[in-house]
Formats: structure tokens, sequence, C-alpha cells
């Protein structure tokens, strides 16, 4: 427990990034970060959504940590425990909380830049990015929107778990509920569609197909279950044509893992009619997305999945034991382990394709010497 008002100075350089712990009903607690990926969701706020009020935020999402230091009234949590910050939280109270059906929270447990943050820079407000802002040495988070974790787990490896790997492998799994001895097709193979395939694999399925249009990634998704490749640019049909073609009318499951609203539309029309089931886990809200009637008049089923349809502080620390146990696979994601000074570069290796995931620790005190620099791109890009 911590006086009202004192603060973690994050080592900026001078620039003066500030995590401060207020106390009261919200029960913040504040917690170290220790290493965090990169996901294509902090480079779509970056360049992308163009949320003119998003700015500026300290961005990052997926992230491991220890707690340092808790409010009054939280119980839960004691210093020293290894968690992982939550970007949708589990009050188990509200309404949604309650309903096994969905993994949604109610209104306070809203997402991206959160409006109470107790960032500061310079003595001006600084947002926190999806309620957690892990491209931070520090950063305060709501008990309801932590996980603790097993004290064993290497949390250079199970910040994945904060985003990327639980949202494919749960949006199989969870979402679309793969049954063994189906056909899937998973489109796009950075570390959302990868562990979607690992979850189709994990479920069972006897044929995965590896849709992307950047060939290099085909290699990484046979590690992880894919049995056939397709580069839609290898083909001048359709690439729901291909599919169907392939499989006798069309795949059983598909997911969607670019976040484009065509390849959402190709995805669902890869369905075989009758029973397919196509999610969308990819994330845009720029566009509509669109297919005739019919394709859900024949018996397809479109759905979409948020962080793999997990409740976070449940699901979280199961799949960080399925890790342990050897039954999910982490470390293959890893393509680069960079510090957090080379936060830019690690986006600007994730905007070229030119990494699945990137881990980035946090050995030395980091970030914030960088952080300007990331404010300024991010006042280029609005
Ligand atoms: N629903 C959720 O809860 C949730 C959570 C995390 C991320 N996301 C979203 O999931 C998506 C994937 O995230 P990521 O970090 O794996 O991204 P990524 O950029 O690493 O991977 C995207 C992949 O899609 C491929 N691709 C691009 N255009 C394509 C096309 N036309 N056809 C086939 N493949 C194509 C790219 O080559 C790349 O391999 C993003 O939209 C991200 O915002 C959603
Ligand atoms: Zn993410
Ligand atoms: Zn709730």
């Amino acid at each position: 427990e911590e006086p009202a008002g004192k603060f973690s100075r994050c080592n900026s350089g001078g620039e003066g990034l500030r995590a401060a712990p207020r106390t009261g009903r919200r029960r913040p607690g504040r917690g170290k970060i220790v290493a965090t990926g990169v996901c294509h969701t902090d480079l779509y706020h970056l360049f992308e959504g163009m949320h003119k009020d998003g700015f500026p935020s300290v961005l990052g999402h997926e992230g491991a940590g220890i707690v340092e230091s808790v409010g009054p009234g939280v119980t839960e949590f004691q210093p020293g425990d290894k968690v992982i910050p939550l970007f949708i939280s589990q009050c188990r109270e509200c309404r949604f909380c309650k309903n096994p059906k969905t993994n949604q929270a109610s209104g306070r447990h809203a997402m991206m830049a959160s409006a109470d943050s107790r960032f500061t820079c310079k003595g001006k407000k600084v947002l926190q990015f999806m309620g957690t802002s892990t491209f931070s040495q520090y950063t305060v988070m709501n008990q309801i929107a932590i996980a603790k974790i097993d004290p064993t787990a290497p949390l250079d490896k199970v910040c994945l778990l904060g985003c990327g790997i639980c949202t494919g492998f749960g949006a199989a799994v969870n979402t679309a509920k793969v049954e063994p001895g189906s056909t899937c097709a998973v489109f796009g193979l950075g570390a959302v569609g990868l562990a979607a395939v690992m979850g189709c694999k994990s479920a069972g399925a006897k044929r995965i197909f590896a849709v992307d249009i950047n060939p290099d990634k085909f290699e990484k998704a046979k590690v992880f279950g894919a049995t056939d490749f397709v580069n839609p640019k290898d083909h001048d049909k359709p690439i729901s044509q291909v599919l169907a073609e392939m499989t006798n009318g069309g795949v059983d499951y598909s997911l969607e893992c670019v976040g484009n609203v065509t390849v959402m539309r190709s995805a669902l029309e890869s369905c075989v009619k009758g029973w397919g089931v196509s999610v969308l886990v990819g994330w845009t809200d720029l566009y509509d997305v669109a297919t005739r009637p019919i394709q859900l008049i024949a018996g397809r089923t479109w759905k979409g999945s948020l962080f793999g349809g997990f409740k976070s502080k449940d699901g979280v620390p199961q799949m960080v034991k399925a890790y342990l146990d050897k039954k999910v696979k982490l470390d293959e994601f890893i393509t680069h382990n960079m510090t957090l000074g080379q936060v830019n570069d690690a986006i600007e290796l994730m905007k070229h394709g030119k990494c699945s995931l990137s881990s980035v620790s946090t050995p030395l005190s980091f970030l914030l010497q960088k952080w300007p620099q990331l404010e300024r791109r991010v006042r280029n890009s609005i």
C-alpha cells in the first residue's frame, strides 16, 4: 500500500513520464512490466485507425510483469506476483461477466485508450492504450484487468498470451469450436493467424489451409500444423473458388486474421454451405463488411471473436499452464528479442511483415528514452 499521489518516475531521459498509483475506489495497483510483444493492433492505432482523440498515448497491450505495489482494498494480489495485463477485464460481477456465453465486459471495462489514465508527461495527461500501456516500465492497472499467473512462468514468453496467441487459438477452439476431423482455412499468418492454425490443430482438424499473400509465412505455419498452403496471388480466380475446388465444396471452418473486409468476405464464402462457420478475428472499424444474403441463408454462420472468446482472468492463467505443460507453443512465435529502446524498430518490422511477433523485453530502463520519438511519429500520423 502506498500513500496517495506517490508516483513512479519511469526512466525517461528527462521527459518525465510518470505512472501515479492514485488510490481510491477503483483499487488500482502498480506493476513493473518485464516483457511485451508488439501486435498489429498497436500498428492499427498508430497508422490506420487514426482515432483523433486517442493520443498522446503509451501503446502496447501484450505484456507480462510483476506487481510492485497495491492500492487499498486489493486482496487478490501482492507485491511480487507475476501477472499479465488484460485489455478486456473480467469483474465477475456484471451482467456480461456472469454470462458464460461471452467474454465481453460491460461499459467500464471498455477497451482502447482509457480516459482515467495515470500517466502524465510534463503535467499533461497521456492516455493508457487499451487500459494497459505495456511499452512502459511501469503501468497502473485495475485489479479486474490483471491475471495472476504461475510464478514459474517465463515472462518473456508468456507475455504473448496477453493478446495475439490467446486471440487466434481461442478463435479456433472457443469461437469456431473446430471439431476433430474437420477442414479449416486460416487467412493471414501473423501471430494471430499462426495461433489460429495451432488452435485448429489442437482441436483435431484434419486439413488446415494456410492462406497468405506473403509466402515466407508458410514455413512457420507448417510448424503450427498447417497442411496446405495457398497464396491468393498465385491464382486468377477468387480464393473461395480455389478452396472450394480443393475441398469438394468448401471448408468447415474459416478464420480471418488479416483485418481486411474483402478477405473477410472471401473467408466466409470459402466455407461450405449447410454448416460452414467463418470467424472474424482481424480488426478494423473503418469499412463495412458485405456478402450476398444467400451465403448465410444457405446455412453458413458468420461470427466474430474478441480475445479468442476467453474470459480473460480465467483463460489467461489456463493458457499459461497449457504452455508450461507443453500443450501450446509460444517460443516458436518469437522472431526477434529486442529491448524496449528498440520498440520503434519492432513496429517497423511488423509493418513490413518481417516478424510474426517480437518479444520486447526490458532488462534495463528503456521505453521512455524512446517515447518522445514515438509521440512524434504519432503526431505525424494524425
Ligand atoms: N479480435 C481480436 O481480439 C484481435 C486481437 C488481436 C489482434 N487482432 C487483429 O488480428 C489481425 C492480425 O494481427 P497480427 O498481429 O497477426 O497481424 P500481422 O500483420 O502480423 O499479420 C497479418 C497477415 O496477413 C497477411 N495478409 C495481408 N493481406 C492479406 C490478404 N489479402 N490475404 C491473405 N493474407 C493477407 C499478411 O501478409 C500477414 O502475414 C489484425 O487485424 C489485428 O488488429 C484482433
Ligand atoms: Zn493485440
Ligand atoms: Zn464484468
